[in-house]
C-alpha cells in the first residue's frame, strides 16, 4: 500500500502568557509579561497507507487536536515535517484542501442559519464539483446518512447527531481522498453515535478514504480501527495493532466443570502446573463455587486452548466463555505504567 500521510518528529510549542492576580499584578503583566511555553505535541512520527482507518487516541488535553490542526494546515508546527499526499499542508493549504476533508466534533463547518441543502450548494461551488458528480454524491450521503428529512432545515436548529451527519456528508462531498475526524462522536446518544459509527464503516470499506479518526470514547475505535496510536503529552505511547495490545493480561476463561467433588483453585492450578495462570473461583458464578472457576492469564504467555487441553484431559467441561480483556483497561494500563513490549506468542 502507498504511503499517504508521514508525520516526522512533528512538534507544537504553544507560548502562554502566565498572569498575575489583582490590579498590580494587571499592570506587571503589561509592562513585563511573564511567557512560557507549553509543548502540546512532542516529536511525534507516524505513516499511514492510503486505505487505513487510524484510531488516534487519548486523554483529555493529550495533544490530539493539536496533531489533527497541523495535519490540516491549520497551525504551522514548531519543528518537524509533515506531509499527506505529497504535499506540506500549512504551505500548500489552497491546493491541500481539495483532498481533505474535516469534521470537529466541537463545531460544525456549516453556515449556521442557511438550510443544510444551501451549504452543501455553497460547498459545491467552493470545491467545483460538477452537477453530476454533485448529485450522486448526495444520493449515496442520502441512502447512508438520511439526509432528506432534514436538508431544509436551517443547521441551527438541528438536533447534535443531524448536525454531525451533516457534518460527514459535507466533509466528504468533494471527494477527498483524507479524512480527518475530531471527535466525531463526542455528546452523541447512543443511536446518534451508531448512525455514526455505521457511516463510518461504510466510508472506509467502499469510499477508499483515508481515515485519523481522534477520540476519547474507545467504544468508536473498537468497532472502527485495526490500527491505533495513543498519545500522552503529546508523546506517542503506542503506535499499533489493536489486537497485539490485547496480547497482555486480563484474559479470563470461566469454566464449568462436571465435578463429583468441588475442586478448589489450589486443585486446578496443581494441575496447570508450570502454565502461567491464576485460577480462582469464578466472580461471576455464585452459586457452586466448588464447579465454576476462572482462569486468568496473558495471551502473551500463554493460550486458552493451552489451559484447556490440561483440565479437559482429567475433568469434563460442562461450558466456558472466554473474556478478552476491556480496551477501556487495556488503554488505562498503558496510560499509568507506559508501554512495555508485547512479547511475540510462541509454541501455539
Ligand atoms: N490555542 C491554544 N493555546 C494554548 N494552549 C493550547 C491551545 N490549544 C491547546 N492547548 C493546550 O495544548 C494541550 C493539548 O491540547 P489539545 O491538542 O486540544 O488536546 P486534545 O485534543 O487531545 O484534548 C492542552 O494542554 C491544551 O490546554
Ligand atoms: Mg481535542
Amino acid at each position: 500500500m502507498a504511503e499517504l500521510i508521514t508525520a516526522q518528529s512533528l512538534t507544537k510549542d504553544y507560548r502562554l502568557t502566565r498572569r498575575r492576580e489583582g490590579v498590580l499584578g494587571g499592570l506587571a503583566d503589561l509592562v513585563k509579561p511573564r511567557k512560557h511555553t507549553l509543548r502540546a505535541v512532542d516529536e511525534v512520527s507516524f505513516c499511514i497507507d492510503q486505505g487505513e482507518m487510524v484510531g488516534y487516541i487519548g486523554a483529555n488535553g493529550a495533544g490530539k487536536s493539536t496533531t489533527i490542526k497541523m495535519l490540516t494546515g491549520i497551525l504551522t508546527p514548531t519543528s518537524g515535517e509533515v506531509r499527506v499526499g505529497g504535499l506540506v499542508p500549512y504551505r500548500q493549504r489552497q491546493s491541500y484542501t481539495r483532498h481533505i476533508g474535516v469534521v470537529f466534533g466541537q463545531r460544525t463547518q456549516l453556515w449556521w442559519d442557511l438550510a443544510v441543502v444551501e451549504s452543501f450548494r455553497l460547498l459545491q461551488r467552493i470545491y467545483e464539483v460538477s452537477e453530476d458528480r454533485y448529485k450522486r454524491q448526495m444520493r449515496v450521503f442520502d441512502e447512508l446518512l438520511g439526509l432528506e428529512e432534514f436538508l431544509h432545515q436551517p443547521v441551527r436548529k438541528l438536533s447534535l447527531g443531524q448536525r454531525m451527519r451533516c457534518d460527514l456528508a459535507a466533509a466528504l462531498l468533494h471527494e477527498p481522498k483524507v479524512l480527518f475526524l475530531d471527535e466525531p462522536t463526542i455528546g452523541l446518544d447512543v443511536v446518534a453515535k451508531e448512525n455514526v459509527r455505521d457511516f463510518l464503516r461504510e466510508a472506509r470499506d467502499n469510499l477508499g478514504v483515508t481515515v485519523i479518526l481522534t477520540t476519547h470514547d474507545l467504544g468508536d475505535i473498537e468497532q472502527l480501527c485495526r490500527r491505533i496510536i495513543i498519545i500522552d503529552h503529546g508523546k506517542v505511547l503506542y503506535d499499533g495493532l489493536l489486537e497485539d495490545l490485547r496480547r497482555g493480561p486480563g484474559h479470563r476463561l470461566r469454566l464449568c466443570l462436571d465435578l463429583a467433588e468441588p475442586a478448589s483453585a489450589s486443585d486446578l492450578a496443581r494441575l496447570t502446573g508450570d502454565l502461567p495462570v491464576i485460577w480462582d473461583h469464578d466472580p461471576a458464578a455464585a452459586d457452586t463455587p466448588g464447579h465454576r472457576h476462572c482462569a486468568m492469564f496473558s495471551r502473551a504467555e500463554t493460550t486458552a486452548a493451552a489451559i484447556l487441553s490440561v483440565v479437559v484431559a482429567n475433568h469434563r467441561l460442562r461450558d466456558m466463555v472466554l473474556t478478552e480483556p476491556a480496551i477501556e483497561d487495556v488503554v488505562r494500563r498503558i496510560y499509568r505504567e507506559g508501554m512495555a513490549p508485547v512479547p511475540e506468542l510462541t509454541g501455539e
